[in-house]
């Protein structure tokens, strides 16, 4: 998979490429992820990536030429299977829809910064507007390392036991049930004796009746979707 983010702040992005999971599939070559600063994409001296509202209004708006050359530069060199902006009135992310994304090939997710794009990228260019929740923040940026890190994990040999990703809260619409390590009792707080009984079978049954009743008292929206 190829990731390319357009982004006013790439130093604001980086890090999270660089620690744990992620870092580890980029050196894998299991994802290859690109940064674009937009300002390269502008034409003019003081390399403006936006302008005032039309119509009036408070706040910046980002203007639609720098993007289409850094997202027509990029086309012009490879297919790309979704071009994703991150806003807050997008769709909300789920696991499915990571799911689905860490499926394509190659993406390109454009970062919003200010008040948001000029609606003429979203109307030409943009084919999934996501947003990572109902609240705002002050650009696209983290909302983007919060997308690539759920998609890439996802990606087939990204995670050393390759079943894990699957057992994750939310892969079945239910939450993870509770895990447990050593030492078996703690300040005579005990592990449920059942971990230990070797029936695999009954353990699993367990774990789903957990999964499950954590569900319904947290999460109960999940068993009605
Ligand atoms: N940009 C600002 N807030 C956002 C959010 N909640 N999700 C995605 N992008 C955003």
């Amino acid at each position: 998979m190829r990731i390319d983010i357009i982004t006013v702040l790439p130093e604001l992005l980086k890090s999270p490429f660089e620690a744990s999971i992620l870092k580890r599939a980029i050196e894998a070559n299991l994802v290859e992820v690109h940064f674009h600063n937009l300002r390269d994409y502008t034409s003019d001296n003081y390399k403006s990536v936006d302008d005032t509202q039309f119509g009036g209004g408070a706040g910046m708006v980002m203007m639609i030429e720098p993007i289409d050359k850094c997202i027509s530069a990029l086309k012009a060199e490879r297919h790309y299977d979704e071009v994703i902006y991150m806003t807050p009135d997008g769709e909300t992310l789920k696991q499915g829809m990571a799911n689905h994304i860490s499926l394509k090939e190659n993406i390109i997710i454009l970062c919003g910064h200010y008040k948001g794009v000029d609606q003429r990228v979203r109307d030409h260019f943009i084919t999934r507007e996501i947003s990572i929740g109902d609240y705002v923040l002050s650009g696209g940026e983290l909302a983007a390392a919060v997308l690539c890190d759920a998609i890439i994990r996802l990606i087939p040999g990204v995670l050393g036991n390759e079943t894990s990703a699957l057992t994750d809260s939310f892969q079945d619409n239910l939450l993870a049930p509770p895990i447990y390590t050593k030492p078996r009792e703690y300040k005579g707080w005990k592990v449920p004796e059942l971990l230990f009984s070797g029936n695999l079978p009954k353990i699993e049954k367990w774990r789903e009746e957990q999964a499950y009743e954590r569900t319904k008292e947290r999460r109960p929206d999940l068993l009605e979707d």
